[in-house]
């Protein structure tokens, strides 16, 4: 996992600070034991090509740059073994990472657009969204 330790924390959020907290966070969503298998069986050798999308994914949500297209909803309906675990530790992974990196009112800004997208993924997964409360209650403000 990267280092958490005396980092100065960013206070705004721009296409070099977005590319910084999703390579970090791809990073141990890469070595995480749940998910980094769900990933690696659609990606293989394709995750760090694959990377640059996530950087435009994410700059498109929160800076508006519309630098990405494609559809993420159906990509994720035909990843297979996907459960709300795997869901609760993406969450959990974004929160560590976005409080680390950022200050207080930009990680809240980030989880919170994390939150919303993930909601509709796991509607999508499991066709009720009616657990999703629960699994976002329990990983705000995690520790390591
Ligand atoms: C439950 C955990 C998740 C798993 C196992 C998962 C898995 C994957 C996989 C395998 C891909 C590659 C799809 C492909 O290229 O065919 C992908 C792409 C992507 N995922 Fe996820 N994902 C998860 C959660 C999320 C969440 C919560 C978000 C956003 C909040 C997200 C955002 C994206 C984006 C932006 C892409 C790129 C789509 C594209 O290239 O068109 N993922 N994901």
């Amino acid at each position: 996992m990267y280092s958490v330790i005396d980092q100065p924390k960013r206070t705004e959020l721009h296409l070099d600070s977005i590319t910084q907290l999703v390579t970090r966070f791809y990073f141990d969503v890469r070595a995480d034991p749940l998910l980094g298998p769900a990933f690696e069986t659609v990606l293989g050798s394709r995750w760090a090509s694959h990377l640059p999308r996530r950087f435009a994914f994410w700059s498109t949500v929160m800076l508006g740059s519309r630098s990405f297209s494609g559809d993420v909803f159906a990509k994720h309906m035909v990843v297979p073994g996907v459960t709300a675990r795997h869901f609760e530790r993406w969450l959990q992974l974004w929160a560590l990472h976005t409080q680390t990196l950022f200050d207080d009112p930009q990680a809240r800004h980030l989880q919170k657009a994390a939150s919303d997208i993930t909601r509709n993924l796991y509607r999508g997964h499991s066709r009720n969204a009616a657990g999703f409360d629960v699994i976002a209650l329990e990983t705000r403000h995690v520790g390591r």
